[in-house]
């Protein structure tokens, strides 16, 4: 059985991905420091390491031990506003501490690895549905923090044969199909959640952030892939990898947007709740439309998104709320 180590496995993404590996006949064991992740999100018969990925003592005694063969790298600050207000903090959270995490693995013998990266690369895209060789010129830390990991990753693959792979993902959402795993971010930022939120009843209302966006019905419109095919796009990744596939950044997403309100209603829809919407000016840096082009990593490595209609995804996410709703061992 191959060893995966999972950082950032207690995460949203991590928790979904490290059962994926589980159901697919790996043998992840989760690196988490638990500083935005929790422990309930991550099955008991699971190894589990509560540690920082710059614990060299411990990043190398986990490889040893477990036998680890590969990384998948999640762990990571993800909140764009907070990255704008400590610009330091991202680029030592993400990069740096990335950049040690990366060397202690080749140190220790594991020369694979796939690495969280984000649609925050490309900054305003110049086209859309953005492809990967589109200019990469993000325009918050966060963003640069992670393009600056995607450029050391190649440059460690030129000088020590680092075989990577950056998945670029756009907007991350669902749950688990039996609602057992979900997403439970404190402060959270992201639109179905909040939406769910509001129909809970936990929040007065959901805002529109703007409704003059050059698209149809003027709100910003966001490409959603499913947890459950980001999850199964890492295993992918995984086995090119294995068989020699060029290194490099892929798109993961649908190639389809949904705007604000489309997503509001189909929320409305699925939930039968009628929540309370507040429009509201624009935030800085919102571009109106961000849709990946996703031919690349269909063609290299066969995946298709399966569950990332929108449909599915809120109905998984609905079931998560509904189940968890003040999140975990809450
Ligand atoms: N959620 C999205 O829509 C989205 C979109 C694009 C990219 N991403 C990226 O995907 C990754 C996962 O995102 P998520 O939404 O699951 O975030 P998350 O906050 O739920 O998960 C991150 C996990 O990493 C752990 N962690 C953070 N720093 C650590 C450190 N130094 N050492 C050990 N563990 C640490 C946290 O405790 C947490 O469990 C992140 O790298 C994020 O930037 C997410």
């Amino acid at each position: 059985m191959k060893k995966i180590l999972v950082s950032g496995g207690a995460g949203y993404i991590g928790s979904h991905t490290v059962q994926a590996l589980a159901e697919a006949g790996y043998g992840p064991v989760v690196l988490d420091s638990l500083i935005t992740g929790h422990r309930e999100a991550v099955g008991k018969d699971i190894p589990f390491y509560q540690g920082d990925i710059t614990d060299e003592g411990l990043v190398s005694e986990i490889i040893k031990k477990e036998s680890i063969s590969a990384g998948i790298h999640f762990a990571a600050r993800s909140l764009v506003g907070e990255s704008v207000q400590k610009p330091d903090l991202y680029f030592e959270e993400n990069t740096a501490k990335t950049n040690r995490f990366v060397n202690t693995l080749l140190q220790c013998g594991v020369n694979k690895i796939v690495f969280s990266s984000t649609a925050a690369a490309y900054g305003n895209p110049k086209e859309v549905p953005i492809p990967e060789e589109s200019k990469t010129e993000p325009i918050n830390p966060y963003g640069a923090s992670k393009l600056m990991i995607e450029q050391s990753l190649y440059w460690l693959e030129q000088a020590y044969g680092l075989k990577w792979m950056a998945l670029r993902y756009f907007n991350a959402a669902g749950a688990a199909w039996d609602g057992s795993l979900g997403e439970d971010h404190t402060p959270e930022t992201h639109l179905i959640p909040l939406v769910l939120k509001t129909a809970l009843e936990q929040r007065e209302a959901i805002s529109i952030f703007g409704t003059d966006y050059d698209t149809p019905d003027g709100t910003c419109i966001r490409d959603y892939i499913h947890v459950l095919d980001l999850a199964e796009a890492h295993i992918r990744a995984l086995e090119t990898l294995e068989q020699g596939v060029a290194c490099g950044a892929y798109n993961v997403g649908t190639g389809t947007g949904y705007s604000v309100r489309e997503v509001i209603a189909m929320a409305k829809g699925v939930t039968g709740i009628d929540m309370p919407i507040l429009e509201a000016p624009r935030r800085e840096g919102d571009p109106d439309i961000l849709v990946a082009k996703v031919e690349k990593i269909q063609r290299v490595l066969s995946w298709q998104a399966r569950y990332s209609d929108l449909e599915t995804i809120i109905k998984t996410a609905w079931r998560w709320h509904q189940k968890h709703p003040h999140g975990y061992g809450k």
